[in-house]
């Protein structure tokens, strides 16, 4: 259906830049938020090097309930505050964390994720989602990272 051809290998910025470009060209004219975050997920499993994990979380009832994703089977209820992926939430804040073992209360779904990125996705004033993405390589995202996927954030909040 779509023929993406990622180079991991170009600076960040261009990837990013590419991968916004892909994502807004799959949820063109896609209404369906569920159908949208399946194929967000993949295409970013695709584009980006050493993830171990990679999807969405999605705000109900003030908390976080897993959503599309690829990588190993996760938790499925976050509470807000609780977490890196609750405390995107609850600050509305990106979280960068090179250390998943020093981060107080990290959630470890997978046992060899050493990092780990989540971008809240704003809509309308509110997070009504997280994007997380996790490595098994320490120190795997960097500030070019999060600007990244905060960019790819803003892209598709309309859609999912
Ligand atoms: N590590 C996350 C939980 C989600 S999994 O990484 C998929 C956290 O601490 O919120």
């Amino acid at each position: 259906m779509f023929a993406f051809a990622p180079d991991p290998n170009q600076p960040k910025p261009e990837l990013y830049a590419d991968l916004v470009t892909a994502a807004r060209a799959l949820i063109q004219d896609e209404p369906d938020g569920v159908a949208n975050m399946a194929n967000l997920a993949a295409l970013i499993w695709q584009f980006l090097p050493q993830l171990n994990w990679a999807g969405f979380y999605r705000t109900v009832d003030g908390n976080l309930v897993l959503g599309p994703f690829q990588g190993k089977t996760a938790c499925i209820r976050i509470a807000a505050g609780q977490g890196v992926c609750g405390t995107a939430l609850a600050s509305g804040e990106t979280q960068l964390v090179p250390d998943v073992h020093a981060f107080p209360g990290h959630i470890a779904c997978d046992a060899d994720s050493r990092s780990e990125l989540v971008v809240p996705v704003w809509r309308d004033g509110r997070v009504i989602a997280v994007i997380d993405l996790d490595s098994p390589e320490p120190a795997r995202f960097d500030a070019e990272d999060a600007a990244g996927i905060e960019a790819l954030a803003a892209a598709i909040a309309p859609a999912i």
